[in-house]
């Protein structure tokens, strides 16, 4: 580790119209170091690195890099200069492959030229085998696995040679190995030399990782120090951190045993061209019951849920309240009373908050759908905030309380819930996990939900099933599931 600072912001400032996103944020990050930020969702961590990174002018401040003055350049001088962004959300080409990727990031301005050079070539093949992408160099974007894009995020960056790495929310969806290999490479990094800025959700593994911690609220700096002091501060822990998540508090929800099941789920199998991703799948979910699928990402879940919306084609049955609903449009399905919040999101970017709450609520009375509007403000205060603002420039972790929002504006009888807790802080998880008690015990609210955090899903379902490889491999109540299958998975 150098004395001077790799990096030193101070005083940075952005402004979108009347809201101030990041208000006088100061720190520095030396090389060999990782610095960490936290926060709850929308307190300003993604802007404050795009306002380094030159992605967004800050409307006023200092950014030195290496001594010299970059804040207001543009994203590519700072690029050259030697700092490299893993965003939050891939975006790659998906038309080329993994290995063309990676090139066209080595030489960004000469994609026709570098298609044939050797040399470019091989260095990008030194940068996937090192980041792990070795067997799918030829497998075009959407044909990858999750964990896979963000790797070749992390290659994209690297293949800059940046001094300074900065990483947003780089464990979000990855499963706890994959964080894990992640995290060696984020540390070998730093033996190199390099400074890294680390934003994540992911509290266990963020502390695990940083030499320092500063934590955001509402766009200012509320704590600073090691991973454990900023983990104690009393403010930190109460807008970001919560409580720890509990065992279900209210009743056991009662489970009409009798009568057919309220869905009902028979050998279903999904293929994509030869691929099986759901093999023979059965399930039942009972009206009022919580029911958790969880495995790992590319276990089959989100096709499995993707089959129920009437998403994908499928073989074998799937009947809803004892109808068959083979058949049925998407749309027919959702009007029956099945809503699925999907991971991708899928919301209306251009259009406001307000907006796409409405779209939710098409069906509903005016009446219903402003009670209904009230009620989902009240649960994510920050969305009532920002309901005027267009879906496509909110915060990662606004975007899924949207998501979550517009499902529940539905009024579903059955809501799917696939990945709810990506990109949110755990204070918002712990609203959710509420928000989920009170709607079971209010309205008889059934969910179906689809986790690799264990954690969340734990305290809440009253059945498991455990997929794997587009199998059931387990299924058991939650107390079995901790005596026989969690050490996988936990
Ligand atoms: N272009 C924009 N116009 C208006 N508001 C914006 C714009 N970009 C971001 N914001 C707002 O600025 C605030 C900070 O957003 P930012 O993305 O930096 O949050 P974050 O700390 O990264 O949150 P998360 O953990 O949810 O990703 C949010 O409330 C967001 O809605
Ligand atoms: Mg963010």
């Amino acid at each position: 580790m150098t004395d001077a600072p790799l990096l030193e912001v101070q005083d940075l400032t952005k402004r979108f119209g009347g809201l101030v996103a990041v208000k006088g944020l100061g720190f520095a990050i030396r090389g060999g170091e990782v610095l960490g930020l936290i926060g709850p969702n929308g307190s300003g961590k993604s802007t404050a690195m795009r306002c380094v990174m030159g992605v967004d002018p800050p409307t006023s401040g200092s950014v030195r890099f290496e001594g010299r003055e970059v804040a207001g350049l543009p994203a590519h001088k700072i690029a050259r200069l030697g700092v490299g962004l893993v965003f939050q959300h891939s975006r790659p080409l998906n038309r080329q492959t993994v290995l063309e990727n990676i090139k066209v990031a080595l030489i960004p301005d000469r994609l026709s030229m570098i298609l044939h050079s050797e040399e470019i070539d091989a260095k990008a093949r030194a940068i996937a085998q090192r980041v792990g992408l070795g067997a799918v160099l030829d497998r075009k974007p959407p044909t990858l696995a999750f964990a896979d894009l963000r790797r070749m995020e992390l290659a994209k960056a690297l293949a800059q040679h940046p001094k300074l790495v900065l990483v947003d929310e780089p464990f979000a969806g990855l499963t706890s190995s994959e964080v894990g290999a992640f995290s060696e490479l984020i540390s070998e990094f730093r033996s190199e030399g390099r400074a890294v800025l680390l934003v994540d959700h992911n509290v266990k593994s963020v502390a695990a990782l940083v030499d320092r911690a500063v934590a955001m609220y509402l766009g200012e700096k509320i704590a600073e120090g090691t991973a454990a002091e900023v983990m104690r501060d009393e403010t930190v822990r109460r807008v970001y951190l919560g409580g720890a998540l509990t065992r279900a508090q209210h009743e056991p929800a009662r489970v009409a045993q009798d009568g057919p099941p309220l869905l009902e789920v028979d050998g279903v199998e999904v293929r994509y061209g030869k691929a099986l991703a759901v093999q023979g799948v059965s399930l039942q979910v009972r009206e009022g019951e919580f029911v958790a699928l969880v495995g790992l990402n590319g276990a089959g879940k989100t096709t499995l849920f993707n089959a129920i919306s009437g998403l994908v084609r499928h073989a074998g049955s799937i009947r809803w309240n004892g109808h068959s609903l083979a058949g049925m449009t998407p749309a027919a399905i959702a009007r029956a009373g099945i809503v699925q919040c999907p991971e991708t999101r899928e919301l209306f970017g251009d259009m406001t908050v307000r907006e796409n709450l409405e779209l939710g609520g098409n069906l509903l009375s005016p009446t219903d759908l402003a009670e209904r509007m009230a009620w989902l403000f009240d649960l994510f205060p920050i969305l009532r905030d920002r309901s005027a603002q267009v879906a496509r420039t909110l915060s990662g972790g606004e975007q899924q309380m949207l998501a979550i929002a517009r499902a529940l504006m539905m009024k579903p009888r059955l809501l799917i819930l696939d990945e709810p807790t990506l990109g949110l802080a755990p204070v918002i998880l712990e609203t959710l996990s509420k928000a989920l008690h009170r709607l079971r015990s209010t309205t008889g609210l059934t969910v179906l939900l689809g986790e690799q955090n264990i954690t969340f899903a734990l305290p809440h379902a009253d059945r498991l099933y455990v997929v794997e490889h587009g199998r059931i491999a387990w299924e058991g109540e939650p107390e079995r599931f901790e005596e026989e299958a969690a050490e996988a998975y936990l």
